[in-house]
């Protein structure tokens, strides 16, 4: 080879090597920045071997994929372990919802479209459905159905928790004004009792309590009432004999009822483990606690008539962020895992004291997580995404985040297996649990049945649905309220649904 041609090949070598790195860095930007752009184009799905199986079909795999996550029921596994597709024409629902005049960042300007575009970060956040693993969408929205099966059961829809299942519960509402959220009347009107949120003892508790009852006001109350008033004079459709039977009273009660228990416990309670167990000489005037009475209120439910073809409450609990050092001064933190084991093992137990003739299905929700750095997230991302597989990092910071996981394990130890869990339930007649699949409604049977409801991933693969600012601090916990909080509605009725409850 000539000395030329030989420079010549080093050269050609060279800018070969030049342009693939050009490539490489550009697929990388692309991949990093717009993955969704890239999914669009090329199929990964089909490559990639990201779990997608078909619950019936695939006995095999789903039995590993259900060791997996904890024993979760074959339609719950699909239900946590899906992923976020874009979906543009859903960008406004939390528009619809206000008049975006919060300081909230949720309504700040979007980082995604060019300055001065009067894009807002609520419109990116909104823009996506959570789909099941098995590829398929959630059960379809529908507030009427939502509130025919609330008013089939005395008292409907019962939910406790924090300031995040606060949102939910908003988010809900929003969801059951549709397709006029904002015009009054509003289909279900809200009341409440805004008890203090942080109280001294001294005071005394009022708690915080929240009703939304059908607004006969409004198309949808009227339009049910006379369904059920024409069923029964015998005048009405064949599919409304079920509305009929309803007792006409219970259409003027609530539907949903939401109270503040941030704790899940009572104040008695958490003084016998806290003060007299473990000798934490607690203040109580400096804690912060909203404790409805929400075990005695279910049981009041008792009393209520009922009636031939009632169906069971459905009941969402939680709690979490506020078992931490923090909100019990002066304990420390082996004190304060050791302190809510045995609560919610108590408050678990507690269950045997409601009344028996009562029909309860009670879900907890897993803990959502928090995400350290959550305002630098723009995207949703994969499960296997480090954003979701380590939301928080080793974070410490209030709240505690970084024990939800393992509180998580906790309350699914109780609810989901516990002996009033749908699980124990259906062992003694059933010998093989994985059969479970094949049941339907019966397999939760009848009186207090509890199960743990998993919605843990549909949270963590959102690092950016946030409110990020609120006015002057970081708040990678709560959620804007299109985003995660009416996906986690969505997700309970499609749970309602599915397993007919
Ligand atoms: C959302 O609202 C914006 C501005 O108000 C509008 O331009 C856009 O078309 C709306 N998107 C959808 C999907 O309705
Ligand atoms: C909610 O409804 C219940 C039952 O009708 C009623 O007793 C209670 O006072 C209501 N509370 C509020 C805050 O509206
Ligand atoms: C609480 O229970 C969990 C799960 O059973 C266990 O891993 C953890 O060690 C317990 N914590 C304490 C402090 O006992």
């Amino acid at each position: 080879m000539s000395l030329g041609s030989r420079r010549l090949s080093s050269h050609l070598i060279q800018l070969i090597t030049l342009i693939t790195f050009i490539w490489v860095l550009l697929l990388a930007s692309l991949w990093t920045f717009h993955a969704d752009t890239v999914r669009a184009v090329i199929p990964l799905d089909k490559f990639t071997a990201w779990p997608s199986y078909d619950p019936v079909d695939s006995a095999k795999d789903d039995r590993i994929q259900l060791l997996q996550v904890g024993d979760a029921s074959p339609t719950r596994l699909a239900l946590s372990s899906g992923r976020w597709q874009s979906n543009p024409a859903h960008q406004n629902l939390s528009l619809q919802w206000t008049d975006a005049s919060s300081r909230y960042n949720c309504w700040s300007e979007s980082e995604l479209h060019p300055k001065g575009s009067g894009v807002r970060r609520s419109q990116d956040i909104d823009a996506w459905d959570w789909m099941k693993g098995d590829g398929e969408p959630l059960e379809d929205w529908s507030v009427e159905r939502f509130v025919i099966r609330g008013l089939q059961s005395r008292f409907g829809y019962f939910m406790v928790g924090d300031s995040l299942t606060d949102g939910i519960f908003v988010a809900l509402h929003r969801m059951l004004c549709e397709p006029n959220p904002t015009s009054h009347p509003l289909a279900l009107e809200r009341t409440y009792g805004h008890g203090p949120v942080r109280w001294k003892h001294a005071t005394g508790p009022e708690v915080y309590y929240n009703n939304l009852t059908l607004n006969m006001a409004h198309s949808l109350g009227k339009a049910l009432l006379e369904r059920h008033d024409s069923a029964v004079d015998g005048k009405g459709e064949k599919e409304d004999e079920l509305l009929g039977k309803i007792p006409r009273q219970r259409f003027f009660e609530p539907i949903v009822r939401f109270v503040r228990n941030s704790n899940l416990a009572s104040e008695e309670e958490m003084e016998e483990i806290l003060i007299e167990g473990l000798g934490i000489p607690l203040d109580w005037t400096i804690q912060l606690r909203t404790l409805a009475p929400w075990r005695e209120y279910l049981a009041s439910y008792a009393d209520y008539d009922g009636w031939d073809g009632e169906k069971a409450g459905i009941v969402l609990i939680n709690t979490g962020p506020h078992w931490e050092p923090d909100r019990f001064k002066p304990s420390t933190e082996a004190q304060m895992q050791l302190a809510y084991n045995l609560t919610m093992q108590k408050v678990y137990e507690s269950l045997s004291a409601l009344p028996s003739t009562l029909d309860l299905r009670i879900l907890y929700r897993s803990t959502l997580p928090g995400h350290k750095d959550c305002e630098k997230k723009l995207y949703p991302v994969t499960k296997y995404d480090d954003a979701a597989v380590h939301p928080t990092g080793p974070f410490t910071g209030p709240y505690h985040w970084h024990w939800f996981p393992q509180y998580n394990d906790v309350a699914r130890e109780l609810w989901g297996r516990g002996r009033w869990s749908v699980r124990s339930k259906s062992r003694s007649t059933i010998e093989d649990k994985w059969e479970r699949r094949h049941l339907s409604q019966d397999s939760w049977g009848s009186g207090i049945v509890t199960d743990y409801w998993d919605v843990w991933n549909l949270a963590a693969t959102r690092p950016d649905a946030h409110v990020a600012w609120a006015n002057r601090f970081m708040d990678c916990l709560h959620w804007c309220s299109g985003g995660v909080y009416a996906w986690v509605a969505r997700a309970w009725w499609h749970t309602i649904v599915q397993e007919g409850l």
